[in-house]
């Protein structure tokens, strides 16, 4: 069999532990794994595209087959652009098969020389989303074991604000319940 170059194509925005745990699963079994993040000029991601490259990168230094890259356009042409000729996807549950599975088709439909290969990370991680990490975060709320530490203090670099408001308020609420402890005490 042929040794397979592989395209993991995705926002990472931010990139979370149910990537990366994506990532070292690739690549065990790609020779070469390819990270494409994808430069979008219609969203407007928390993260730039030179932060997501140095984050990926960072988290990635210790894997010798794997790159990092951004792309644009369609995913089907960079992947050929980089004689991929497979695309890497995960899978975490049910409900994401049902995108995943039209995404595959319709690059099928595109590029049809072009494989698509459905991981699942492993089940810890299995309702993490970059998606539920920013909402999280974005709320000062903690997020630490579901992104890498590297990302957690970006995170935390670039929501400061709403990160102090929330350690002030869960600050504020244990002395006022350590307060209401100490008088029920004392009448007892
Ligand atoms: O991390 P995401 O947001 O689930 O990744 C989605 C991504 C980047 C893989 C997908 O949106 C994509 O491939 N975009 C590039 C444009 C393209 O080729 N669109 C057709 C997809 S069927």
């Amino acid at each position: 069999m042929s040794k397979v170059s592989a395209l993991y194509p995705g926002s990472f925005d931010p990139p979370t532990n149910g990537h990366l745990d994506l990532i070292e699963r690739g690549a065990k079994i790609f020779e070469e794994l390819v990270v494409g993040i994808l430069r979008n000029s219609e969203k407007s991601p928390m993260f730039s595209l030179a932060e997501r490259l140095e984050m990926l990168k960072t988290l990635t230094a210790h894997l010798k087959n794997v790159r990092i890259e951004a792309f644009h356009g369609l995913m089907v042409e960079y992947a050929k652009s980089i004689n991929a000729t497979c695309v890497l996807r995960g899978i975490r549950a049910v409900s994401d098969y049902e995108y995943e599975l039209q995404m595959a088709l319709m690059n099928r439909k595109l590029e049809p020389t072009l494989e698509t290969v459905f991981m699942m990370p492993a089940d810890k991680y299995s309702y993490v989303s970059s998606r539920l990490v920013r909402e999280v975060a974005q709320i000062g709320g903690p997020v630490k074991g579901l992104v890498p530490e590297v990302v957690e203090q970006k995170l935390r670099e670039k929501l400061e604000p709403a990160y102090r408001f929330h350690d002030e308020m869960q600050e504020a609420t244990a002395r006022s319940s350590s307060g209401k402890e100490k008088k029920r005490k004392k009448k007892v």
